[in-house]
This record gives C-alpha cells, sequence and structure tokens, in this order.
C-alpha cells in the first residue's frame, strides 16, 4: 500500500477508539501491537469467560467491535485501511492484520460514525416509551448488511413474547449454574479497576458474595422478560455462517449498528441468554427466524444520561512493535 508512513499519534488514537469498544462482561479481550505497516489486532486469551462463553464466539464478537472501532477511526483520520482477518494460521490468536496508509484524501463515509464512538453506551434501563420511526430502523438494519450480515428487527407481539420468554429460560438456566455465577461474581469490579462490570468499591464485595450464593433467575428473568417485550426496537444479529470468520464479521456488524444507531440518538443493549445458552440458540433461529443467531439486542431513545463503563489504560492493552518486517 502507498501513502506516507502511519505516526505514532495516529495508531495511539486509532488504539483509544478501539478500547471503547463493547465486550461481554467488559472483559476488554483484545491486545494491539504496532507493526511496520500499521496494527495487528490479537485476541487476549487470559480474559476468556470459560463458562459463559466457552468457545470464545463472544470474545471474538467483542474484538471484531474494537476493530469497527479502528476502522471508522482511521477513516476520521484520513487513513486508508486494508484489513486481513485471521491472516496467519501459526498465529490463532492474531485476528485481525491491518495495514494503514495516510493517502490524505478526503475522509471516506465511515468517518461519520467516529463521533458516536464515544458516546455509545450500553442502556440497560428501560428506554423512553417513544417509538423507533421506520426509516431509522431501515438504515440501522442497512448498517448491518455492509459488514455482510443482517439485522433482523423482531416484530408482533408473539413473537416478541416467545423470544420474551427463551431470554427468561436462559436467565433461569444461567443462575442455577453456580460456576456461571462465580464467573459473573469475578467480573464485578470496584469501577476504579479498569474492567468488568463496575461497582462501587464498598459495594462490590456484598455483590459478589450475593451473586455467588443466591439463583436470582427468578426476578432477573421476570425484568427480562419485561424488558424484552417492551423494548421500541428489538433485533437479532445473524450471520450465514458460525465460524471464527463470522464472529469477526458478527462483531463489526454489531459495533456498525450500534455507531449507526447512536448517531440517529438511540442507545441499545444486549439481551444474548439465548443466545448464550447452546440449547436455546436453535430455538431463537426458529422464532427469528434466522440462520445463525449471535446477538439479541434492544434500542430506544435514552432518558437520560449514561456514565461510561471503566476501560483499561493504553499501555495495558499495546505489545511492544513487531521489529521484524511481516508480508
Ligand atoms: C458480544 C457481547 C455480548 C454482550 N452480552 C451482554 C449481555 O448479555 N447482557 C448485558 O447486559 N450486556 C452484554 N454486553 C455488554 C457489555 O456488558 C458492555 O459492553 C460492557 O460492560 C462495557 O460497557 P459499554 O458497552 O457501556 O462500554 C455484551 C457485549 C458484547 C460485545
Amino acid at each position: 500500500m502507498g501513502g506516507a508512513k502511519l505516526r505514532e499519534d495516529d495508531w495511539q488514537a486509532l488504539v483509544a477508539a478501539a478500547i471503547l469498544a463493547p465486550s461481554s462482561h467488559n472483559t476488554q479481550p483484545w491486545l494491539f501491537r504496532p507493526t511496520r505497516a500499521g496494527l495487528d489486532l490479537l485476541a487476549d486469551e487470559r480474559r476468556a469467560l470459560p463458562v459463559n462463553d466457552p468457545d470464545d464466539r463472544e470474545l471474538t464478537m467483542s474484538c471484531g467491535c474494537a476493530l469497527m472501532n479502528l476502522r471508522v477511526a482511521a477513516a476520521a483520520r484520513g487513513l486508508t485501511v486494508d484489513c486481513s482477518l485471521l491472516p496467519d494460521p501459526t498465529e490463532p490468536a492474531l485476528l485481525a492484520r491491518l495495514s494503514l496508509a495516510a493517502e490524505h484524501r478526503p475522509a471516506p463515509a465511515d468517518a461519520d460514525l467516529a463521533p458516536a464512538i464515544a458516546t455509545r453506551r450500553t442502556c440497560r434501563r428501560r428506554f423512553a416509551d417513544r417509538p423507533v420511526p421506520a426509516e431509522v430502523v431501515a438504515r440501522v438494519v442497512a448498517s448491518a448488511r455492509v459488514e455482510g450480515t443482517s439485522l433482523h428487527p423482531v416484530t408482533g407481539e408473539a413473537r416478541r413474547r416467545e423470544i420474551a420468554r427463551l431470554v427468561g429460560e436462559g436467565d433461569a438456566v444461567q443462575w442455577a449454574d453456580p460456576s456461571w455465577r462465580r464467573e459473573l461474581a469475578a467480573w464485578m469490579h470496584p469501577g476504579r479497576d479498569g474492567d468488568g462490570l463496575a461497582l462501587p468499591t464498598l459495594a462490590t464485595p456484598l455483590a459478589q458474595a450475593v451473586v455467588r450464593t443466591f439463583d436470582m433467575g427468578g426476578g432477573v428473568a421476570a425484568r427480562d422478560r419485561d424488558l424484552t417485550v417492551d423494548s421500541p426496537l428489538l433485533a437479532v444479529l445473524g450471520t450465514a455462517g458460525d465460524t471464527r470468520r463470522d464472529w469477526l464479521l458478527a462483531g463489526q456488524a454489531l459495533e456498525r449498528v450500534l455507531l449507526t444507531a447512536r448517531r440517529l440518538g438511540l442507545q441499545a443493549s444486549f439481551l444474548n441468554q439465548p443466545v448464550e445458552v447452546a440449547a436455546l440458540r436453535p430455538r431463537l433461529a426458529r422464532a427469528v427466524p434466522c440462520e445463525h443467531p449471535q446477538i439479541l439486542l434492544r434500542a430506544g431513545y435514552p432518558t437520560g444520561d449514561i456514565p461510561p463503563s471503566p476501560r483499561r489504560a493504553l499501555d495495558a492493552v499495546v505489545l511492544a512493535a513487531r521489529t521484524r518486517d511481516e508480508p
């Protein structure tokens, strides 16, 4: 690729945008390695969730979300991006290799999404009682197609109720499993830790003990069923295949969907239990219907400010630059 060489402040700005991506349990399972031509994105296996996500499907999707942010931030800086997925079978953790060049061309359309990177949040509260107009839904749906995936809005009372039932069943299965609760508790951290599901420092030990000890599946399921049925927009992101490459596509599509939605005034959150519980996933696929459901999300207009969740420092996620020249 031609163009001027990448400057250090370019890749630092790109990584700063990438780490604002969503990730399951806010594990932030990514690492970045500057290279001569650009940047490598690697999975950080130490941050896997073996109970919630035994195949690293959500881990890979989370990294795909970070990759989308890299691509958008590069566009906003007028950089052209050439991205190859899973480029080296001898290094399976290497998820994507980006070649970046300063071509000084007008910023491509993706640059319009850049301001949404810092204002997107997972909003688990109720949304404003205001429908999402059909043209907004159509633009969000179209954004998933750009990345080779499909977003299926769930419409009709009966289908919504069926999917809400699956969410409730998923909650019940997960909360009944002490190892799932232990894993969740292990990722409940004081906000200052820079990762995990942030809690006030003083409340953390008690909240962890409660989650580890009690099956709260009944109460959580009832709340989640209501949230599902009442979501202004309820939608399932699906892919044609179910390989690591598909999960990377799904992650990029998810972040494009979230940034597009944010640009149009929406926020979103996830009700991913029927995808995470293996026995429920085929039932969700039939209910939508779609080939391979990857995430169930709800979106709407937020009613107030949502505080940002913590992030790790840049130097914790950047590996030493690669010295040998890669292809
Ligand atoms: C693949 C994936 C799955 C997720 N699943 C859930 C979920 O089931 N429930 C939930 O409340 N949040 C879920 N999240 C949201 C994360 O908890 C959230 O991104 C993280 O806490 C960081 O917060 P932020 O998105 O506000 O930056 C998921 C995120 C990703 C990327």
